[in-house]
């Protein structure tokens, strides 16, 4: 099972500090009323990492899962609901081409890029066919990827270093390379964490992650080929039409049954 945020686990919310997950549900929510005849009651948050958009839309009155195959990520949810005093959201450690719920949801959303963690030719149909299957007819799916203008313009070969201090004073360091490859449409984000000990000392932990890029296009058709209604595809959270330079695209498809 993928697990390349275990090492980041712990920084990965401050590290995504300026996403507005409270604006993201507002989209999510206009997109419940536009396209659906009533609220859903159960939602998939799928890869939910450490459970932001979960929790968001659980303090909504949503009832959630949130399913991710990363045990670490998994660990930070659980520890948040801890402190939030919240018992009745059910987090499962899943595979996005292979999970199982108890039975349908009334929406899925599957937040911040995850859907571009489908490396592999194939993981797309087997990620949408199961979206498909456990979505109620006429279901919401709601996701977003980083487009191709972000792989090529943004990402490119760039380097970044993120820096972390917890509440103990204790001081992280996390440096990224990215390298993308523009035949295959794989980059790789290759992390460092150095993570400062009470001794002083710094631990080092290596990981790589591979986000693949794909065109709108490649999305429509295998949305369709699974099932899955396009309905549009938007730039931002008012609906708005994506731009040339656009970095994010927001993708809402419904479940044909
Ligand atoms: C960029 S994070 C987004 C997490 C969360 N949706 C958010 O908004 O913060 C990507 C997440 O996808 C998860 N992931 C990657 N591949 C996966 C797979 N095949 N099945 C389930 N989760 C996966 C990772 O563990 C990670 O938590």
């Amino acid at each position: 099972m993928f697990s390349g945020y275990d090492s980041i686990a712990s920084i990965y919310d401050n590290i995504n500090a300026e996403i507005d997950y409270s604006k993201w549900a507002d989209f999510i929510e206009s997109a419940f009323n536009k396209y659906l005849d009533s609220k859903p009651e159960l939602v998939l948050d799928l890869a939910c990492g450490t459970g932001s958009m979960t929790f968001e839309l659980h303090s909504r009155g949503y009832d959630m899962i949130g399913a991710d195959s990363s045990e670490d990520m998994l660990s930070e949810a659980y520890e948040k609901a801890f402190s939030k005093g919240i018992s009745n959201i059910l987090f499962l450690r899943q595979d996005m081409r292979e999970f199982e719920l108890y039975g349908t949801v009334g929406a899925v959303c599957c937040c911040l890029d995850s859907i571009n963690y489908l490396t592999k030719d194939g993981d797309l149909d087997k990620c949408f066919a199961h979206v498909h299957n456990y979505l109620d007819p006429d279901g919401l799916f709601i996701f977003d990827v980083n487009t191709p203008y972000k792989f090529e313009n943004v990402y490119g070969n760039n380097q970044y270093i993120f820096e972390d201090e917890n509440s103990y004073g204790q001081t992280t360091y996390c440096g990224w390379q990215n390298e993308y490859d523009k035949d295959s449409k794989l980059c790789n984000f290759y992390l460092s964490v150095f993570t400062e000990e009470d001794d002083g000392s710094y631990s080092r932990c290596d990981e790589t992650q591979t986000e693949r890029c794909y065109s709108l296009e490649e999305l429509k058709t295998h949305l369709k080929k699974c099932g899955l209604e396009f309905i549009g595809c938007f730039g931002g959270y008012d609906f708005s039409q994506p731009k040339n330079d656009c970095e994010r695209w927001y993708i809402i498809a419904r479940a044909k049954k």
